[in-house]
């Protein structure tokens, strides 16, 4: 077998290890653009709809470096002055920020206290043996919190203001940081077996504080539940039964097993779960190998084009290879449904909502019922996408009402998403944009196609190519997607593309997206026409364009640069309950500080006023920022995670200190004296 070689630094510009990359995403980063399509740059677009008089006008330079002006090149706009006279912070805002570090530990504002609400190997299922690091079992991990905890949700139990459920995606393992010993060449059966164990979601009940509704600690449930890479999921919409995701294990191409690389997500107005299948391409094996061209172009299209996988599950379980199993593949990459109040019930996956690598779902639901969800493609080059229901939620509570609710995302219109614009006063960007349809799925479980060449089948199951022929706009890595619960703005993080602009090829800058080698990232604002989620057009600018605020190409909505804490690589995002400030965790931090939660004015004065509210240990990335009333929950993904570190070699010893390895963790964060949460 000839195994992709790993690379020995980190890259330039990255603040993640090799390590992370080849067990996370199958080294993404170092292979080459998969989007080589050639629908219109934005320079391209402002070229031809646009007079050149216009474009200059408005003071759009593409100068060599490919930035715009309005993020600092020579002719720029002025840059935000500076205020001698700090602003005071908005309500909600008035916690001391926590300074860059590099501390191995979760660092909170004085006056504030933490508790480690669960961490991998904690029991989940009730009767779950206690974690030991050197006696694992798959038995055991199937029982127990997953690995590297990402997106989480807080799930109320209607009537019991004691009690909720807490949600987990367990995104992906790193079997180094797992197993003392490991050898990647020859993984022992059993640790692929933990390995696929540890993978999933975890549903978990929680205790509540009485007076302030924090998490306090786990409970044993009937609720708890496991779901892993062997649990069945339904196949729902009109890729179900579909030959290509029939398999010979599943000749009738509606149940999977299992779910993998679940990443950020989303909760339902019917509480339940949404989670995103991400780096999917990664567990499946002899994609180069594959001599059918059309296979071969759609499986390169997301990535499955290599040789023997790095935790080698094919070595196990032939599905995973795909020269034996070709379309086991199709069966992942998908948006899928857990109902944490439904253990029977087997989770969906919705291939209405197409298929690339999701990063989560959030919805926004109108008067009428009508459900829209928001998702980005994880992927340099790739898109933001939304999913408009055609049918209706049902406002009750009763079972049928659930199952029906639980069918809402199986019928409606995929659009995607394209951006027009450049600089505005002040320094942003902004401009319009589209959401164009790709296809619609049907009450019969059909789906009309909107793309020429593409049946609507075709589209769900290869969403990306679909998106090349419509002209989307190519984004930096879109990740978390959210809609504000008040007023309905949509937030797109952008987590970084150091690519752009650089690559032989590669696209340049455009004004949503306005930095080549762009190592920051920023996050985008759309307002869509009317303050309506069906609306196929919106408004957009930039909030933030990220990075160390003395450098002029970095843009924090206009406030006084002097004032924020430095902000790099937005992923995930969140609103707080009492003021609708946006929170936004970050996804390795360029500018050699460990990674942390941030929250964000929006609105008056402040606009654009960034603090740090927590940081995380050395190697960690901050993941799945819930906001409550009064507390703050997150995960501490891969702490300790390094090149040069194992279990054996621990980088961190977080959270139970001493010689002891690191560990996945969940993290609540309150004021200690019961104050307000935010001052
Ligand atoms: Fe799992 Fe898009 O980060
Ligand atoms: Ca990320
Ligand atoms: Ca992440």
């Amino acid at each position: 077998m000839n195994r992709r070689l790993l690379p020995l630094l980190t890259r330039t510009g990255h603040r993640r290890s090799g390590t992370h990359c080849r067990y996370k995403c199958g080294d993404a980063c170092d292979r080459p653009v998969r989007n080589r399509s050639d629908n219109p740059t934005f320079r391209e677009v402002v070229s031809g709809t646009v007079s050149r008089r216009s474009v200059l006008g408005a003071g759009l330079v593409l100068g060599a470096s490919g930035a715009l002006a309005a993020c600092g090149a020579p002719g720029a706009p002025a840059a935000p002055p500076s205020s001698a006279a700090p602003v005071p912070p908005a309500p909600g805002l008035g916690f001391t920020a926590v300074p860059p570090n590099t501390a191995d530990a979760v660092t909170v504002p004085p006056g504030y206290a933490q508790q480690v609400l669960i961490r991998w190997g904690d029991p989940v299922v009730t009767g779950a043996p206690t974690f030991d690091v050197a006696n694992q079992t798959a038995a055991a991990q199937a029982q127990q919190f997953g690995f590297n905890n990402d997106f989480l949700a807080v799930v109320p139990i209607p009537g019991d203001p004691t009690r909720a459920l807490l949600v987990a995606n367990h995104e992906y393992t790193t079997e180094p940081f797992m197993h003392p010993g490991y050898d990647a060449k020859a993984p022992t059966p059993e640790q692929i077996a933990i390995g696929m164990a540890a993978h999933g979601m975890s549903v978990v009940a929680v205790s509540l504080d009485a007076s302030s509704g924090r998490p306090t600690g786990v409970l044993q449930d009937p609720l708890n539940r496991r779901v892993t890479a062997t649990t069945p999921f339904r196949l729902a919409g009109p890729v179900a039964g579909d030959p290509l995701v029939r398999t010979s294990a599943d000749p009738e191409g509606r149940t999977v097993l299992g779910t993998l690389n679940n990443c950020a997500g989303g909760t339902t107005p019917w509480s339940t779960v949404l989670s995103g299948e991400e780096n999917i391409d990664q567990y499946f094996a002899n994609g180069k190998a594959v001599a059918d061209p059309v296979l071969k172009a759609r499986y390169e299209r997301l990535g499955l084009d290599g040789e023997a996988s790095e935790r080698l599950w094919e070595t196990a379980d032939p599905r995973f290879d795909l020269l034996r199993e070709p379309n086991e593949a199709h069966r992942f990459g998908w948006v899928v449904e857990l109902d944490p109040f439904d253990p029977a019930a087997p989770p969906v996956k919705h291939t209405a909502l197409g298929r690339f690598k999701h990063e989560g779902a959030t919805v926004r639901t109108m008067p009428d019922g009508t459900t829209v969800a928001y998702m980005g493609d994880d992927e340099r080059f790739e898109y933001a996408y939304k999913f408009v229901s055609s049918a209706k939620v049902r406002p009750g509570t009763a079972p049928a009402d659930r199952a029906f609710n639980r069918t809402l995302l199986d019928q409606g219109t995929l659009f995607v998403a394209t951006f027009t614009g450049g600089p505005t006063e002040g320094g942003g960007s902004g401009g319009r944009g589209e959401w164009r349809p790709l296809v619609e799925s049907l009450p019969d479980g059909t789906a009309r196609s909107f793309v020429p060449g593409f049946s609507g089948t075709e589209v769900l199951l290869f969403t990306r190519q679909a998106a090349d022929v419509v002209g989307a706009t190519k984004m930096d890595r879109p990740e978390d997607v959210e809609p504000h619960p008040v007023t309905g703005a949509v937030y797109m993080a952008l987590t970084n593309n150091d690519e752009r602009g650089v690559e032989p090829g590669a696209p340049g800058p455009d004004a949503a997206n306005p930095r080549a080698d762009n190592t920051n990232g920023q996050v985008v604002e759309l307002v869509e026409d009317g303050s309506d989620p069906t609306a196929r057009t919106f408004a957009w600018s930039l909030l933030l364009v990220c990075g160390d605020p003395a450098a002029a190409d970095t843009y924090y909505a206009g406030f006084a640069k002097d004032q924020v804490s430095p902000i790099s690589c937005p992923d995930n995002l969140a609103f707080d309950p009492t003021h609708g400030h946006l929170w936004i965790s970050t996804d390795g931090n360029a500018l050699d500080a460990n990674d942390g939660l941030f929250a964000v004015s929006l609105a008056g004065a402040d606009r654009g006023r960034v603090k740090q509210f927590l940081s995380v240990p050395t190697g960690a990335e901050t993941c799945g920022p819930v906001l409550m009333r009064n507390c703050a929950m997150v995960s501490v993904q891969h702490p300790g995670e390094a090149d040069d570190a194992s279990i054996d070699r621990p980088k961190s010893h977080w959270p139970d200190g001493g010689s002891s390895p690191a560990r996945p963790a969940v993290v609540v964060v309150w004021r200690s004296d019961g104050g307000a949460f935010g001052t």
